[in-house]
């Protein structure tokens, strides 16, 4: 059953500290973890985002000590930096109304989508840093679904957070008007055993409205 084999790459996946370096994910399956991502849904479908991949072991150690210096950096087979859209996703850039023109849409229906995703995001795109806020919450979209699907292949993976975003940005030399680093997910295949998944109660987490 479909439901047990997600369950099933639910409890297989977790926060792998430290990879087997030896253990190279391959070709076929890279591109179909990060399909899960380029396939994820977005607000407005926006698809505000780019990957970054990066195997060569030179940028892994460069990028290591800019990542608290965490193993799973340079154990990694790959690391894939998510890139949150910064200028494209604003309405003067005329990328959204490309994005909507794709749906087959009337002239004045595109204007309608435009000018209600303008108004929504009006505050947002006041500023580079929300602007980042915004497509950031995308980008966690498509980092979970890469790592659900990299779990699917029995492949582990590690979520990072914790890293020196403008340092790395610059190490990558990363335009920031254009974009800008919201986290990122190293692949592998795990060198230990996992540890135990620890996880608040259902009833804590979960309140059914009378
Ligand atoms: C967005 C995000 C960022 C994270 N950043 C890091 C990180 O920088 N380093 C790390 O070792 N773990 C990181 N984690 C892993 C979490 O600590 C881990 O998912 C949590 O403790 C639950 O453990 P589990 O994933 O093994 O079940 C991150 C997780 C998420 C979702």
């Amino acid at each position: 059953m479909i439901q047990n084999k997600f369950s099933e790459a639910m409890a297989f996946r977790h926060a792998c500290k430290i990879f087997d370096e030896k253990k190279k994910i391959d070709e076929e399956t890279l591109y179909y973890i990060l399909e899960a991502g380029r396939l994820s849904p977005s607000s407005f479908g926006m698809e505000p985002w780019k990957f970054l991949v990066i195997s060569s072991s030179t940028h892994k150690e460069a990028l290591r000590p800019l990542c608290w210096d965490q193993a799973q950096t340079t154990s990694c087979s790959h690391l894939i930096i998510l890139l949150a859209a910064i200028e494209s996703v604003k309405p003067q850039s005329g990328i959204p109304q490309q994005r909507f023109a794709r749906r087959h849409l009337s002239p004045a229906q595109i204007d309608a989508y435009i000018s209600r995703y303008s108004s929504f995001l009006k505050e947002t795109f006041e500023s580079d840093e929300r602007t980042f806020a915004w497509s950031s919450k995308q980008c966690y979209i498509a980092l979970a679904n890469m790592m659900q699907a990299a779990a699917f292949e029995k492949i582990d993976s590690c979520p990072i957070e914790g890293f020196e975003k403008e340092k790395v940005e610059a190490y990558l030399k990363i335009d920031t008007t254009q974009y800008q680093v919201a986290v990122i997910v190293a692949l592998g295949y795990r060198q230990n055993e996992q540890g135990e998944h620890l996880r608040l109660p259902f009833e804590e987490v979960v309140t059914f409205m009378e």
